[in-house]
């Protein structure tokens, strides 16, 4: 007799597992995170997260109840090639200025990762009819896509304040406070260059 042929059903169990061991790594990868980040709002958003994260496990258990079958986690290669890859980054990095940054852009590649696996176990969820798992993994997915946000934010605002501080570095021995001056006006200069460039073409032509 032939094997029984694979469904749906069996695809969303496989993934739920995947997902489960995902979100408990992703966990231990945010405490770490947030003992590596130097930046406060950093810091606290990596914390936030872990607390989050550790709610998204519970969700996980419920819709395993849902489905009737038991929580199981199955090795996610994907989660741990990005965890791996965050602790390479922190050794190559972590005492520099960009640390702060490089971890921010771990933490993303882990959220959107999480991102498309919810959005994916959503829509199957729904489905098959399991409309009271569907909005527990929404619940989760609006919570990660809010988490993204929230450190790219962080990450513009951490990328500003470094190269503020590198432009200071730069002027070392010049009039203090010339740099962020100058680093405010960039945008007025830019648009002077271009004038310029202009003015230039013009009389080039003529
Ligand atoms: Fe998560």
């Amino acid at each position: 007799m032939a094997a029984k042929q694979k469904t749906l059903q069996d695809a969303f169990y496989e993934t739920l597992k995947d997902v489960y061991y995902a979100e408990k790594q992703s966990v231990r990868a945010l405490k770490k995170s947030a003992k590596a980040a130097q930046h406060d709002e950093l810091r606290q958003a990596f914390k936030t997260h872990a607390e989050e994260s550790a709610g998204q496990v519970e969700r996980l258990q419920q819709v395993f109840e849902i489905i009737g079958k038991p929580a199981r986690a199955k090795t996610c290669e994907a989660m741990q090639g990005l965890t791996s890859e965050m602790e390479e980054d922190l050794e190559d990095f972590g005492d520099s200025p960009a640390a702060d940054a490089v971890l921010a852009g771990c933490a993303q590649a882990v959220e959107h990762y999480e991102i498309a696996r919810y959005g994916t176990l959503k829509t199957w969820a729904t489905q098959l009819g399991y409309d009271d798992a569907a909005k527990l993994l929404d619940e989760t997915l609006q919570e990660e896509k809010k988490t993204d946000q929230l450190l790219t934010e962080i990450a513009e605002r951490i990328n500003a304040e470094g190269s503020e501080e590198d432009a200071e570095d730069a002027d070392e021995g010049e009039v203090k406070g010339k740099s962020r001056r100058a680093t405010k006006a960039s945008d007025d200069i830019e648009d002077e260059d271009a004038d310029e460039n202009k003015g230039k073409g013009r009389r080039k032509v003529a």
